[in-house]
């Protein structure tokens, strides 16, 4: 059995005293409900990494930044590398969201050099990949995926896959309150995981965890994680209303 994990992408929103608060409210609800098996991951902006993981105390929450520099350490204003954001305490870190990859120029080899560095710096990687909506609209979007996940992981070990998880996350449901249908993200979510079959193996495979990310809220949560290859989901606008979050988290079937 693979573990749940529900992931709370901030974005540039929440000033600090927001941002704990709902940490706060985040944290107390895993404290009063007893949810096995489910993780979750708050990615809040940089600046409130350290303030909010000081502050939690659920067994099952922890902390992840948006972002990491491609570099160690060294002159270049304003970026904050993988070290740092360890030693705030987060485990996690969001490699290849579409937002980086489009307004930043993120490409393929940029995001292997990032992974491999947040690697290196005992963080885990969420890896984003996803179509645009002309590609699907072509059929690409296998293809595209495909690329996108074997350009990231090149060069990546066995051992290292454990500390990946990938979310797809189509870039024409994100932000645009369009999901994809369940179908559609099993689908997809079946293909990725047949993709690291063929990279790393059937073993790995079975444990890889597969996010689904875009548009996903209360009212889509419990169908699409009721399919057999989405393992959670990386949430955006939802992880913002601790309510809404906090029933996303809870919709896992079978509990
Ligand atoms: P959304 O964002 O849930 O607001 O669509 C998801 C994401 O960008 O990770």
């Amino acid at each position: 059995m693979r573990r749940k994990v529900v992931a709370g992408n901030w974005k540039m929103n929440m000033k600090h005293a927001e941002g704990l608060s709902l940490a706060q409210a985040v944290d107390n609800f895993l404290l009063g409900n007893d949810l096995p098996g489910v993780d979750v991951i708050l990615c809040p902006p940089y600046i409130h990494l350290a303030h909010i993981a000081g502050s939690l105390r659920a067994p099952n929450i922890s902390t992840g930044a948006q972002n990491c520099s491609d570099h160690d350490a060294g002159a270049y204003t304003g970026e904050i590398s993988a070290g740092m954001i360890k030693s705030t305490g987060a485990e996690y870190v969001i490699i290849g969201h579409s937002e980086r990859r489009s307004y930043f120029n993120e490409n393929d080899e940029l995001l292997n050099t990032k992974i491999k560095i947040a690697l290196k710096n005992e963080l885990r990687v969420i890896f984003c990949c996803g179509e645009v909506l002309s590609e699907r609209e072509k059929g690409k979007h296998f293809e595209i995926v495909k690329s996108q996940i074997e350009k990231a992981l090149s060069g990546i070990s066995r051992e290292d896959l454990a500390d990946i998880i990938i979310a797809y996350e189509p870039v024409w449901a994100i932000g645009t309150g369009v999901t994809a249908s369940s179908g559609q993200a099993q689908e997809m979510h079946s293909y990725i995981r047949s993709i690291i079959y063929k990279l790393f193996g059937k073993e790995e495979a079975e444990k890889a965890l597969i996010l689904y990310g875009g548009s996903c809220k209360p009212s889509n949560s419990a169908e699409l994680f009721s399919m057999e290859d989405v393992d959670g989901g990386l949430i955006g606008g939802a992880s913002l209303n601790e309510d809404d979050f906090c029933k996303i988290i809870d919709s896992f079937p079978g509990k």
